[in-house]
């Protein structure tokens, strides 16, 4: 069956539809119906079932008979290292550490955050949790210590598990400092943190809170997979919204499970045992989605790869990978490709790998810009799929389902709508638009399975944030068109979210940091374009009247600030002093009026501008620090 024939079957009878890829799934107890209607635009999936995320994803496929396949390859070109975990190695690793995490005290429904770089523990440590029913909060190691204690305090673990270190090139980033400042700072305590000690960076343990991971393992009983309801949460996801208190997707069990296994087959074409790669990193959604859970629920053998595109060692180690582990799929950033082709452009490297295996690329996390998708397509020779979802979602809203049928490639867009989704472009009064109209990217309620229920703790933010702009759709803070193929554009966000090198970050949470040092009367932080990283947040500060220190300083301070309390994944090195921010009259900062200076673009000022003089001080701002660039 093709694409339009599955997806008009999809949209005929919803619930039918996803009780058919129900039947993928082992559950504890099947579910009967598909669809709960909690009232107030807020739907469950699969309430009535009981099922285990660790079951499917790790003893089912040891029960069939499957133990001796690999699960996961670790390939770590910054350590060196290369290792697997079959299916059933994973398995006794899997059950020894939950059980551990039961001996703590850890039970059903329990929070554990999880800190950790890109080491195959880091799988097992989401997985003991899915074991037990405890919903883990993975949290990435390019955060500061305040980003971790917000979501300490959020989500209030009982436990936190932990690495001593994570590696970047030529810099360990040691952890420990990192979580004992988080947990200082938290309000809420742990009870426990078990830690993943690393050899090139052992830390001291905390006598009475910290335990090591062994010794923590030593003696327990291996635990079993424990039955949970369809809608316990699997996890949470903290991610950026508006304001700089992050949001936590939650992530429900069954659907979950439901929706990842359909998109392995559909969407990444590929077949239990085969391998499959993305390279990202586990605190992501990709990494949730597609490190961890999908590929194993779907019988895959998934790639751990501790690196980056070029530099460990060069721009080669992705193809590197591809040949040597048979990658079948390969996904990654688009910005991970835009670094290879800087350093390779005319692709010598490429050419050194056999790479006979790969069927396709696919890239999502930020807009695949028509130059890096062409460079791909021509240097590979093989399809290279864009797909557009959300950590909101976990997995594709708009894509090209190669495994269904592989629909022609029109370069810039996402493809078009997944079963499941009925995505409208809406004008601002919430009237779907034509074909070739440019509007807010809205879905129909119900979103399907596996997507968000709701924020942690978080009941008004969650309606606020995505269901009462349009009523009766799930607002998703892009904008773009769906032109008369149905194919879906996506052009910019409609929030103050911006997305530097595949990385979502909250300009508002970089204002925060800002506004706190006290120099700065007022700020304003903006996403200009980048041909690297897609977008680079670029501050404007307004000095307190009074304040004669050199600007470079204060500029200096800044950049430190934000690094220190939101991480160096923030990417936030540029800053300049202005005396005034443009505003409407009204007040509001005119942050895309900003950007289209520093990026060079044509514009109008808006007809609500304050005072229009002010932009002129702000493209000479701008200029000082190199924009915009070329
Ligand atoms: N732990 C600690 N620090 C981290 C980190 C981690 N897990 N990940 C990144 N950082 C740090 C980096 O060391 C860097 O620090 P620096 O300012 O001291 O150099 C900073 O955060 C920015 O990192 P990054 O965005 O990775 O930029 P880069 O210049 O080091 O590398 C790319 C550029 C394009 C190679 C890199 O961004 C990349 O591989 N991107 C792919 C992203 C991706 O997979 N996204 C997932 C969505 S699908
Ligand atoms: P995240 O939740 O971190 O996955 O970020 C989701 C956001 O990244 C989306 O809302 C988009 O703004 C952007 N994004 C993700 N994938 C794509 C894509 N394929 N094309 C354009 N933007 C994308």
């Amino acid at each position: 069956m093709g694409y339009r024939e599955t997806y008009d079957r999809w949209k005929d009878d919803p619930e039918a539809y996803w009780l058919e890829q129900a039947k993928a799934i082992d559950w504890d107890l099947a579910p009967k119906k598909a669809l709960f209607d909690r009232g107030d635009d807020i739907y469950e999936w699969f309430a009535d079932a009981r099922v285990n995320t660790c079951y499917n994803a790790v003893d089912r496929h040891v029960e069939q008979g499957n133990g001796k396949r690999v699960a996961v390859i670790y390939d770590s070109p910054i350590t060196g290292k290369k290792s697997t975990l079959t299916y059933s190695e994973l398995q006794a690793q899997v059950a020894a550490l939950a059980g551990a995490l039961k001996a703590q005290g850890v039970e059903k429904g329990d929070r554990v955050v999880i800190y950790m770089p890109m080491v195959p523990e880091a799988l097992q440590a989401m997985l003991a949790c899915a074991r037990i029913g405890a919903i883990h909060s993975v949290v990435f190691g390019g955060f500061a210590s305040s980003e971790l204690a917000v979501r300490i305090d959020d989500c209030k673990p009982k436990a936190i598990i932990a690495a001593s270190c994570g590696l970047e090139p030529g810099r360990v980033v040691e952890y420990k400092p990192l979580l004992d400042g988080a947990i200082e700072q938290a309000e809420h305590k742990p009870e426990v943190c078990i830690i993943f000690q690393r050899g090139q960076c052992p830390c001291e343990l905390i006598r009475g809170r910290d335990i090591d991971w062994y010794a923590a393992q030593d003696g327990v009983r291996p635990a079993p997979c424990e039955p949970v309801e369809g809608n316990h949460p699997a996890y949470i996801l903290y991610t950026s919204g508006t304001t700089g208190a992050p949001k936590g997707v939650v992530r429900p069990t069954a659907g979950h499970l439901v929706a990842l296994n359909w998109t392995m087959k559909n969407i990444y074409n590929v077949e239990p045992g085969e391998v499959f790669w993305a390279a990202s990193d586990v605190g992501w959604v990709v990494g949730h989605s597609y490190i961890c859970y999908a590929p194993l629920i779907a019988g895959n053998t998934t790639v751990v790869f501790e690196g980056k595109p070029v530099g460990t060692p060069d721009a080669g180690t992705f193809w590197r990978v591809i040949e040597e582990h048979n990658v079948a799929s390969f996904f990654t950033a688009p910005t991970a490709i835009r670094a290879v082709k800087r350093e390779d452009p005319d692709g010598e490297e490429i050419k050194k790998y056999d790479l006979s295996s790969l069927r396709a690329l696919y890239l999502a996390g930020e807009r695949a810009d028509p130059d890096t998708v062409e460079w791909a397509q021509d240097k590979l020779g093989k399809p290279v799929y864009d797909h557009w979802w959300q950590t909101e979602t976990g997995y594709t809203i708009v894509g090209n389902p190669a495994g269904l049928e592989a629909l022609p490639v029109k370069v810039g867009s996402p493809s078009v709508p997944m079963p499941g989704y009925d995505v409208q472009i809406l004008d601002e009064s919430g009237q779907p638009q034509p074909p070739g109209e440019l509007g807010a990217i809205a879905i129909k309620l119900p979103l399907p399975p596996g997507t968000l229920p709701g924020l942690w703790n978080a009941e008004e933010r969650f309606r606020k944030s995505y269901l009462t702009t349009f009523p009766g759709y799930y607002e998703t803070g892009d904008a773009g068109m769906i032109d008369e193929d149905g194919y879906v554009w996506i052009m910019a966000r409609t929030d103050d979210v911006i997305n530097v090198a595949g990385h979502r970050l909250s300009t508002g949470a970089m204002e925060e940091a800002l506004a706190g040092h006290p120099d700065v009367a007022e700020c304003a932080v903006v996403g200009v374009s980048d041909a690297l990283k897609g977008q680079m947040p670029v501050g404007f500060l307004c000095l307190t009247k009074g304040v004669d220190r050199p600007e470079a300083e204060i500029v200096e301070e800044c950049v430190t600030r934000v690094r220190d309390q939101i991480g160096p994944v923030a990417a936030f090195k540029q800053a300049v002093v202005v005396d005034r921010l443009p505003k409407t009259r009204s007040g509001k900062i005119l942050r895309a009026t900003m950007v289209k200076i520093a990026d060079g673009e044509d514009f109008k000022p808006p007809a609500t501008i304050d005072d229009p003089a002010i932009l002129d001080e702000i493209h000479d701002a701008l200029a000082r620090i190199g924009y915009p660039k070329g």
